[in-house]
């Protein structure tokens, strides 16, 4: 009896799992099935839908009529979500909500239209809204998401206005908009008379941050009446056109193929590494033809924290003459941060010479004329917010940094002279951290799929891990700036 109840119990608990299978099985072929089947053409008041699990990368939840853009939610960092813009042969995303913060790839998580377009949560509340009052989302053939009454006349909200880090073709880029590049560091705006473009290596705050590339209008065929915004458009044509009035440009910055037919859309896009680039799509590929920086040297921080660019060489480190960085940079731990030397850090600083460097971009940086490099690092020594000065002996010019050090650059004159700080002793324990984190969740892992034997050796080792990280000192996760640019390049999806 006592046998037969114990086979019973068996083939049951194999029914169990069989079904369970089954239906995971199903649930991934009903997932699969319906990412075959085209999403709406438009949204009306009382969508609803959330992320589903079964998702690896896309979910599409509205197309638009070439079938050749699609919005939906684009996993990012692996469990969580961005609303997102695609060009879906490439699945490059050409827009994404600007959500206060990331909502997470799973179940409070939803997007509904009640008249506004809202993502949010049940429990921590809404991400982003277009606070509208309209009938209809749509998705026009030239990626634009329109938020409109009914009746179609009127444009309640559309995601040409509120741009990412990339334009298209005849997008209006006007003096209120910023492209912003998907780490967050590198900016785009207009000027009365120019684009700029602007690394934010301070943090938070205190503006656009420092100006590394600025173009002005060159008025060749149109001059700018003073007092009169521009705007700056992505022409078919293969330029980009900053235009006040009308048809005639103020200034033409013109791609590989300008006025050449190219069959696909263009677009230009402000990349991570601080760049603005063009491209056109042949069909099967995007191909570069446009670039406002060439020179990787000029770009703000080519070789990262602390690195040294030599024009035509690549780079290596400020503080010794290793070829190439190695993947953890040149900066000591604590030196990616933004911040200052200000606050009651328990941290020490030493300091770094080097002769024969300058700055990328110095002619868009502040200066003051001092007679000698003494006067010029004694300004910086006892100055908290200075991370570091270049002084130049045959100009007198002292550019002070009030960054972290990015990039410098090579340079032949060997009377350009830098001075750097290097904030040293801080929290040198973060990659531990990361590294206790990592095995925590391995062994979660291990605990949801080993049940009852896992939990056991999961408590075993666990407490071995406790240990480790006492004994080590570590305590909390760190900030969440460290977690910083990487974080968001998941997000860059294959391109090639
Ligand atoms: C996508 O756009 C191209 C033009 O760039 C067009 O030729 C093609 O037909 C579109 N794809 C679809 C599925 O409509
Ligand atoms: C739509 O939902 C949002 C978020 O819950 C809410 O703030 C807003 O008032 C709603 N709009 C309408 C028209 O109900
Ligand atoms: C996009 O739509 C417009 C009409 O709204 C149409 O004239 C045009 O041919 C369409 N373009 C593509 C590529 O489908
Ligand atoms: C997103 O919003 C923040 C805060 O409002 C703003 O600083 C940032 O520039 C916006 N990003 C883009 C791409 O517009
Ligand atoms: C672009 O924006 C400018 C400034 O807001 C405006 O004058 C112009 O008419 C717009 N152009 C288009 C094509 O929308
Ligand atoms: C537009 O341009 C024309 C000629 O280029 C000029 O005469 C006119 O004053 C301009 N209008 C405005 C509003 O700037
Ligand atoms: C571009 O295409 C137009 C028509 O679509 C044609 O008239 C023109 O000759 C083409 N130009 C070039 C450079 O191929
Ligand atoms: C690195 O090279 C510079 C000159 O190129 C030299 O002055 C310096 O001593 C070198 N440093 C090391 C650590 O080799
Ligand atoms: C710096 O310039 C001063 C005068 O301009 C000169 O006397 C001095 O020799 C220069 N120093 C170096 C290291 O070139
Ligand atoms: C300290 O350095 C910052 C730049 O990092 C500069 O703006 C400020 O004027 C300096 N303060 C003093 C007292 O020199």
């Amino acid at each position: 009896m006592d046998r037969y109840r114990q086979l019973l119990d068996f083939s049951s608990s194999a029914q169990l799992l069989l079904l369970t299978l089954f239906t995971a099985l199903q649930a991934v072929t009903w997932s699969s099935h319906a990412a075959e089947s085209p999403s709406p053409r438009e949204l009306l008041v009382g969508f609803r839908a959330a992320p589903d699990p079964a998702v690896s990368s896309f979910q599409p939840l509205l197309t638009d009529s070439s079938g050749n853009y699609s919005l939906g939610f684009l996993r990012v960092n692996q469990n969580q979500l961005s609303l997102s813009v695609l060009h879906v042969p490439s699945s490059v995303p050409l827009w994404s909500a600007n959500t206060t913060r990331l909502a997470r790839w799973a179940d409070p998580t939803q997007l509904f239209f009640n008249g506004s377009l809202v993502l949010s949560d049940a429990r921590t509340g809404v991400f982003w809204s277009t606070s509208t009052t309209g009938d209809r989302v749509w998705l026009s053939n030239t990626s634009n998401l329109l938020i409109q009454k009914r009746d179609g006349v009127n444009i309640l909200w559309q995601s040409f206005d509120f741009p990412s880090d990339t334009l298209v073709e005849n997008q209006n880029f006007t003096n209120t908009m910023a492209l912003v590049s998907s780490n967050g560091l590198y900016s785009m705006m207009l000027g009365p008379d120019y684009i700029g473009l602007y690394a934010k290596f301070s943090g938070s705050g205190r503006g656009p941050g420092q100006m590394y590339l600025k173009h002005r209008a060159l008025e060749a065929k149109a001059e700018i009446v003073e007092g009169q915004p521009i705007y700056m458009v992505l022409k078919s044509d293969g330029y980009l056109g900053m235009f006040q009035n009308g048809s005639v440009p103020v200034d033409v910055q013109s791609f590989n193929t300008f006025q050449q037919n190219v069959s696909g859309i263009r677009r230009v896009r402000i990349e991570p590494d601080g760049n603005l680039k063009g491209y056109y799509w042949t069909g099967s590929s995007w191909i570069l033809d446009y670039q406002a920086i060439s020179d990787p040297c000029e770009l703000p921080s080519s070789c990262g924290s602390y690195g040294l660019c030599k024009p035509g060489k690549g780079c290596s480190c400020l503080e010794n003459n290793r070829t190439a960085p190695d993947s953890g940079g040149c900066a000591p731990a604590g030196n990616q941060l933004s911040g200052d030397f200000c606050g009651a850090y328990d941290s020490r600083v030493r300091v770094v010479r080097r002769s024969g460097v300058e700055l990328p971009f110095k002619e868009l940086m502040g200066y003051k004329k001092m007679s000698s490099m003494e006067q010029c690092e004694g300004a910086c020594e006892g100055n908290c917010t200075c991370w570091g000065v270049v002084y130049s002996n045959s100009s007198g010019f002292c550019y002070m940094l009030d960054y972290p050090i990015q990039t410098v650059v090579e340079a032949g004159d060997e009377t350009k002279v830098g001075y750097f700080k290097v904030r040293e002793g801080v929290r040198k324990k973060r990659v531990e951290t990361w590294v206790g984190m990592g095995l925590g969740l391995l062994f979660g892992a291990i605990l949801v799929l080993g049940g009852v034997v896992g939990l056991r050796w999961y408590k075993l080792r666990s407490r071995g891990v406790k240990r480790y990280l006492e004994e080590e000192g570590v305590s909390g996760v760190g900030p969440y700036k460290d977690l910083g640019g990487a974080s968001f390049r998941s997000i860059e999806l294959c391109e090639k």
